[in-house]
C-alpha cells in the first residue's frame, strides 16, 4: 500500500465514457437526472459527490469543502453515456416506458436522451427468463460475444472521444447461481468462455470484456458478476478498480440505518418481517423464484453482519428474519415497503416499529450511480486496485478480499469512505477521539 505521500490522482482531463449494461429505470432516471442538474433545473439530491461536505482537521478548524471541491472528480458535462439492452427503446423511450418521472420533466430532455441508443446486448434467456427481447448478439461462442463487446467499447471511444471509461452494470437480476470451478481463476474463465460454459452468465461477459479493455466496473445488481476469483485476478492484473453488488436503495438503506441505531442502545431484536409490492420491469424479472433468490441472499445477510448475533446472543439469537417481494403492476416503480421489527427492551418487555416506506426505487439508485461512476473513475486515476471496500456504502452486498466479511452499517460504511478521501489527500483521518480531557 502506498504511504499518503504518494498517492498521485492523475487529473480527470478529457470526456468519462459511463458504459451501461441494462438500459431501463435506474439508467433513464440517472441520465434524466443529470440532463436536468446541468440544465439547472433540479438538484442532485442523494448524491455525496454533488451535495456532501467532508470535515478536515480539528473541528475548531472549520475546514469542510464540498467533497466534489476537495478530491479531482469529472464534472456532469464531462459525461458520455452508452450501453446496451435486450430492447430497441432509445433512453427517451425507456424512461417514458419505465414511468418513473413525469412527462413534462421528461420533455425537457427530450433531445439528449433520445440521442442515446443502446447497442445490442449479450443474452441468455436462461440468466433473465421473465424478458424476451430481440436486440441482441446472435451466434458465436461466449468468447466472440465478449470479442463483441469489446469492439463496442473500442467503436464507442472512437466515436465520441471520451479519455477514460467506466462500466455499470445496471441491468436485471439474473438467476441465483453459484460460483463454479470456471470462476476460480482467470484462465479457467477465458476457457469456459472459449467452450461456451453454462455457468458463465452474460453479466460477466460483460464485466470481462470490460477489463480487458482497461476499463473499471461496478455491479448494481446482486448477481455475482465481478464477485469471484477469476475477476479479482483480471482486476489487480489489469490494475483495475471493482466494485459491488446491489444498490442499497429502499428497505435494505432503511435496514441499514436503523439497525445499528438498535444495536447501539443494546436492544434485542425478536424478529423483523419485511415485504414489499412493486409494478416495474425489475419487479417482473424478480417474480421469478430463481431471480427473487439472488436479491433474496442480499438482502437477508445484512442483518445478521451488523447484529453479531455471535457477540450478543442475549439479544440477537435466533431473531426470525424474512423478506418478500411481490410482483403487483398496478403501482409501477412507486414501490411500498413494509417492515414489522418486534424489538425488546429493559428486562426483556416487547416493543413494536413498523415503517411503511413508500418509496421511489430509481430515484434512490440514480445518485448511487452517479457516485459510483464518478468515485470509480477516482480511483482509477489514484492507481487504486482490486475490490474498492470504500464502497461498500452504496451496495447491499458489498464485495470484499476474501476471508473479510462485509460491513454494512451505513455510519461505518460512510466513515470509511470518507477517511479513503482524507487518506488520498493526505489530511488527517478523523477518529472522534477526544483527546482534549487531558488538556
Ligand atoms: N433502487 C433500484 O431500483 C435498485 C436497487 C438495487 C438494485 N437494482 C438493480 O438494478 C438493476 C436495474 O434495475 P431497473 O429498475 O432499472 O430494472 P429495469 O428492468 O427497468 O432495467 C433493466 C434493463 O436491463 C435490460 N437487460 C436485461 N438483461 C440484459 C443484458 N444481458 N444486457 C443488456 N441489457 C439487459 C432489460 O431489458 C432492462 O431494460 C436490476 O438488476 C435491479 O435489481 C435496482
Amino acid at each position: 500500500m502506498p504511504t499518503q505521500d504518494n498517492v498521485r490522482i492523475a487529473p480527470p482531463q478529457g470526456k468519462l465514457g459511463v458504459l451501461i449494461p441494462g438500459m431501463g429505470a435506474v439508467t433513464s432516471t440517472f441520465v434524466a437526472g443529470v440532463e436536468a442538474v446541468k440544465a439547472g433545473w433540479a438538484q442532485p439530491v442523494g448524491s455525496l459527490t454533488q451535495m456532501a461536505t467532508i470535515r478536515l482537521g480539528k473541528r475548531t478548524e472549520g475546514r469542510s469543502p464540498r467533497i466534489k471541491d476537495f478530491v479531482p472528480l469529472a464534472g456532469l458535462d464531462d459525461l458520455v453515456i452508452g450501453g446496451w439492452d435486450i430492447f430497441e427503446d432509445d433512453i427517451y423511450e425507456a424512461a417514458l416506458k419505465a414511468g418513473v418521472l413525469d412527462k413534462s420533466d421528461l420533455e425537457k430532455v427530450k433531445a439528449p436522451l433520445a440521442a442515446i441508443k443502446p447497442m445490442k446486448a449479450v443474452f441468455d434467456p436462461e440468466y433473465v427468463r421473465r424478458l424476451h427481447g430481440s436486440h441482441v448478439k446472435e451466434g458465436g461462442s461466449k468468447m466472440d460475444k465478449a470479442q463483441a463487446l469489446m469492439q463496442d467499447i473500442r467503436d464507442f471511444q472512437k466515436n465520441t472521444g471520451v479519455s477514460r471509461m467506466i462500466m455499470i452494470w445496471c441491468g436485471s437480476t439474473e438467476v441465483h447461481h453459484n460460483p463454479t470451478e470456471v470462476h476460480q481463476t482467470l484462465e479457467a474463465f477465458e476457457r469456459g468462455l472459449a467452450q461456451n460454459d453454462p455457468g458463465i452468465a452474460p453479466s460477466q461477459i460483460y464485466a470481462y470484456a470490460a477489463l480487458k479493455m482497461g476499463v473499471p466496473h461496478a455491479n448494481g445488481a446482486p448477481n455475482l458478476t465481478c464477485d469471484v476469483p477469476a475477476f479479482s485476478e483480471l482486476a489487480r492484473e489489469r490494475q483495475l478498480p471493482i466494485c459491488g453488488k446491489d444498490f442499497k436503495t429502499g428497505q435494505t438503506m432503511m435496514k441499514t440505518i436503523l439497525s445499528p441505531g438498535l444495536k447501539a442502545r443494546m436492544l434485542g431484536l425478536r424478529g423483523w418481517f419485511s415485504t414489499n409490492i412493486l409494478g416495474n420491469r425489475d419487479g417482473e424479472v424478480l417474480d421469478d423464484p430463481s431471480a427473487f433468490k439472488t436479491k433474496e441472499e442480499t438482502k437477508l445477510s445484512v442483518l445478521e453482519y451488523i447484529l453479531q448475533p455471535e457477540l450478543y446472543p442475549q439479544l440477537y439469537k435466533d431473531y426470525y428474519h424474512m423478506v418478500r417481494i411481490n410482483y403487483y403492476p398496478p403501482r409501477g416503480d412507486a414501490k411500498e415497503g413494509w417492515d414489522n421489527i418486534d424489538i425488546f427492551g429493559w428486562m426483556g418487555y416487547p416493543m413494536q416499529i413498523k415503517i411503511d416506506f413508500l418509496c421511489r426505487d430509481s430515484i434512490l439508485a440514480a445518485p448511487i450511480v452517479l457516485d459510483l461512476v464518478l468515485f470509480l473513475d477516482l480511483a482509477q486515476r489514484a492507481g487504486m486496485k482490486g475490490i474498492q471496500e470504500w464502497l461498500s456504502f452504496y451496495f447491499k452486498a458489498p464485495m470484499t478480499a476474501p476471508g473479510l466479511y462485509p460491513e454494512h452499517d451505513i455510519f461505518i460504511q460512510l466513515m470509511k469512505l470518507k477517511n479513503t478521501l482524507r487518506w488520498m489527500k493526505g489530511e488527517d483521518l478523523i477518529t472522534h477521539l477526544g483527546l482534549e480531557y487531558y488538556d
